[in-house]
């Protein structure tokens, strides 16, 4: 009876071994074959960690930049700001089923983004800003579902924001700044309730706001100056009751500043120069009340003291009560 648990059990185990190594070994030709496409910066070796044993048995999960899950699946590779130059094109980006990070950001890849990179279905994490991409952004990003932070910032990037972007519904992160973008914000952003931060700036967009960003009450800031936006300010901002930062400098907004924004206390930042706004800040914009700063340790020293006088002054026990020459004494002490 005790014969055949045990064999399957070690029939489990060999298969799973087996079944990991050849599944790692293959994660790492693919990255063999993609670092070999790269070019060289001033003769440097790039990634020289990267490389397969004559066996080829060789985990990539020690590698520079490379992270594995528990099975030796490859679920994170971070190569921001390692001199890369190069393309994505031969990222073979079906060959990576666990990644769930993907950071290549501040490196001098060119080129366009695959749009094969919608196959890395476990995503939740991608950044490719501060490098050279063109192109549009492939709606294909749409299909990464479990994406919670997406940064193209700076880049030369363009074509119009990819309506696809609405399904990635735990969305929190959005920076697309600096790039080429054209045409309008799309509606639809207004379904990303989980987006905290949204960065547009320096752009091309145009269009009027969309009143749905008025939706996105878990929206903290939100960037999108230096672009060709028109209307006016949506009066939905009201919902925004988490918003700290405004920032619409540098557009061609038009109207009245909506006298809803002040109602909106959380919002500490909010800039709205460089548009064809007019009539008065509204007054109830006097709502943004600024926190004193915090003052110099001396006069703090005065402030307490003052109170301590002053809640010995209001004692019932007539011996506790400060006599008027020690007020006066203290009064004179102060600065
Ligand atoms: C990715 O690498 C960069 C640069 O080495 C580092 O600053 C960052 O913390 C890393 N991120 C993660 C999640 O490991
Ligand atoms: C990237 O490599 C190409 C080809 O070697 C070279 O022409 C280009 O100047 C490099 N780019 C950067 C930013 O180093
Ligand atoms: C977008 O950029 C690419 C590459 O720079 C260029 O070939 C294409 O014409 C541009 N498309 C538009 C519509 O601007
Ligand atoms: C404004 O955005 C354009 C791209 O549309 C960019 O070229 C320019 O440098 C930006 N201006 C500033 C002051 O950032």
């Amino acid at each position: 009876m005790a014969f055949f648990p045990s064999t399957i059990f070690l029939l489990a185990t060999v298969l799973c071994t087996l079944y990991v190594a050849s599944c790692s070994s293959h994660e790492a030709d693919a990255l063999i074959n993609w670092k070999e496409t790269l070019h060289t910066q001033n003769n440097i070796l790039m990634l020289p960690s990267w490389k397969l044993d004559d066996q080829k048995t060789v985990s990539p999960c020690k590698w520079y930049g490379v992270s594995c899950n528990e099975q030796g699946s490859i679920n994170k590779l971070n190569l921001s700001s390692s001199g890369l130059n190069g393309t994505l094109d031969h990222l073979p980006f079906s060959s990576f089923p666990n990644l769930v990070y993907l950071n290549l950001g501040l490196n001098y890849f060119s080129g366009n983004i695959p749009s094969e990179i919608g196959q890395l279905s476990k995503l939740v994490y991608l950044d490719l800003s501060t490098n050279l991409l063109m192109g549009i952004i492939p709606p294909e990003i749409g299909e990464l579902r479990n994406l919670e932070t997406l940064y193209l910032a700076e880049n030369q990037l363009n074509g119009s924001i990819p309506k696809s972007l609405c399904q990635l519904r735990f969305l929190s992160d959005l920076a697309l700044s600096h790039n080429n973008l054209y045409g309008s914000v799309p509606s639809c952003f207004g379904q990303l309730s989980k987006l905290g931060f949204l960065d547009l700036n320096s752009n091309k967009i145009s269009g009027l706001i969309p009143l749905e960003l008025g939706n996105l009450y878990n929206l903290k800031s939100l960037y999108m100056v230096n672009n060709s936006l028109t209307g006016s300010i949506p009066k939905t901002f009201v919902n925004l009751k988490k918003l700290t930062i405004l920032s619409l400098s540098e557009n061609q907004l038009s109207g009245s500043v909506p006298k809803e924004l002040g109602h909106l206390t959380s919002l500490t930042c909010i800039d709205l120069q460089n548009n064809d706004l007019n009539g008065p800040i509204p007054s109830s914009l006097d709502l943004l009340d600024h926190r004193l700063p915090v003052p110099l340790l001396e006069i703090k020293e005065v402030v307490t003291s003052i109170l301590v006088l002053a809640i010995r002054c209001v004692n019932s026990d007539p011996e506790i009560r400060p006599r008027m020459y020690d007020v006066s004494q203290e009064l004179a002490s102060f600065p």
